[in-house]
């Protein structure tokens, strides 16, 4: 840690619009978490925004009275220097990448989504091998810090930095468990303070296993809430669609948001085929989200973090990765959901692979509370997107054709591996400028081939 009270922070992807949350949640915890240095690190394409929010974040807390020096840079090793903790929250390609992720696949009546199926596989191609690049700068400037990860696929890319690196102080985060709590509080018409939540399974793919009012068993009372239409638990980048009251009461835990992409696997391709050619897909509408974002972040007058920013899927972010904090510098043993080592927490998933579950947070990192096993009606999809994450990240490190096909066949919303093959060879090309682990291969056999 840097001198005793006093925390640096950096955070690599700063110039994101998602940053005035993460500003807003280090402000209001500034007492326990005495940030005095926050870091906003981007690339050379990010640097307008970098300097639009970086100025918003500057006011923020000129205006809140608290003294944190913001410091916008290019310059990530300078900045990793003494860091505490490290947070990412960078996307590989920009959003530019995320569009084709969403619509190549679609092309081929696949689910075309930014963590999920090929779009998924593909972002943690791109993204793994810049992770292990940042912990390797992590290793030299800042030897002891946490690395927090926000990068998506956020379980994915955890699992890879556990396996492919010998970094071992890292946490993956996500705002799904805390958004799935407060739709739950609304459903019961309560405080979320009041409500809690056994969670486990992966990330975009973790259930509720059992939820609590004050302490007392309320998931049937919360299903019924949801089957009967009263209540409905979702984010906003995923369509609100229902779900059979049938199968949800049979299956007896509540399963995530993102859970409707496999569970609903025709309905949300109809869903997202129609969006895609009426208003775009998610990331064509979260580019003009953010173009009207960075237009409010530019006002000199504007000192808090607009409301606008709720219509982006992230909320709640700040509260999970400042509560994740807090808690590891100042040793709180509380609970939070994160992405950790499974570590035998649950039964049928390796010992080594990352899960997200229900952890006691200190200043050692997560302890994962053992669940026993997965309800067997949902363990098999986990093992298999288990395998899939594995394989994908192997992928990503290797650059090996033949893995990426594996991966892509092996993902529960690919229909074929004749399929897999063309949606493969296709995102290939479509982000080969930030794939050159799958084309500078001096190998003489030519990484992509094509039929
Ligand atoms: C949810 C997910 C995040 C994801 C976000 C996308 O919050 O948990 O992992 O980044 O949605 O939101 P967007 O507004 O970019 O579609």
């Amino acid at each position: 840690m840097t001198e005793k009270n006093s925390v640096k922070i950096v955070t690599i992807g700063g110039g994101s619009s998602y940053t005035p949350e993460l500003i807003e949640g280090f402000i209001k915890r500034y007492d326990s978490l005495p940030v005095r240095e926050l870091w906003l690190v981007d690339i050379p394409e990010g640097e307008e925004k970098l300097n639009i929010v970086g100025a918003l974040a500057k006011r923020m807390v000129k205006e809140a009275g608290v003294p944190m020096e913001i410091h916008l840079t290019l310059n990530r090793q300078e900045a990793l220097k003494d860091a505490d903790f490290v947070t990412t929250q960078f996307r590989v390609g920009l959003l530019q990448a995320r569009a084709k992720d969403e619509r190549i696949p679609l092309k081929h009546g696949v689910i075309g989504q930014e963590t999920n199926g090929p779009g998924g596989l593909f972002k943690g191609l791109r993204t793994i091998p810049v992770i292990l690049d940042i912990v390797k700068d992590m290793e030299i400037h800042c030897p002891d810090a946490w690395l927090i990860n926000f990068t998506n696929p956020a379980g994915m890319v955890t699992k890879a930095i556990f396996r492919h690196s010998n970094w071992k102080k890292v946490v993956g985060l996500c705002n799904v468990p805390v958004g799935m709590k407060m739709g739950i509080a609304k459903a019961l018409d309560v405080e979320p303070e009041r409500v809690q939540v056994d969670f486990a399974g992966l990330n975009h793919m973790i259930y509720g296993l059992n939820i609590y009012l004050d302490g007392k068993i309320v998931t049937e009372t919360v299903i019924e809430k949801i089957t009967s239409g009263d209540s409905s638990i979702t984010m906003q980048n995923i369509s609100d669609l229902g779900w059979e009251p049938g199968f949800l009461k049979a299956l007896n835990i509540l399963p995530c948001p993102y859970h409707r992409y496999y569970y609903k696997t025709d309905e949300m391709l109809a869903e997202e085929t129609k969006d895609a050619s009426e208003k775009g897909t998610r990331a064509e509408v979260v580019q003009k989200l953010e173009t009207e974002l960075f237009e409010l972040y530019k006002d000199v007058n504007l000192s808090k973090k607009p409301e606008q920013l709720e219509q982006r899927g992230g909320a709640y972010y700040s509260d999970a990765a400042c509560n994740l904090i807090d808690s590891i510098y100042n040793d709180r043993g509380d609970v939070q959901p994160v992405n950790t080592l499974n570590r035998g927490a649950i039964g049928s998933i390796p010992n080594d692979s990352a899960v997200e579950i229900s952890s006691i947070i200190t200043k050692n990192g997560p302890k994962p509370i053992a669940i026993g096993d997965l309800p067997v009606s949902v363990r098999g999809l986990v093992q298999q997107i288990k395998s899939f994450e594995r394989v994908a990240a192997e992928a990503a490190v290797s650059g090996d054709y033949d893995k990426a096909l594996l991966a892509m066949t092996i993902n529960p919303l690919v229909p074929s591996d004749t399929v897999a093959k063309v949606i493969l060879d296709e995102m290939l090309e479509a982000h080969k400028e930030h794939l050159p682990q799958f084309f500078t291969k001096s190998a003489a056999k030519p990484q992509v081939v094509k039929n």
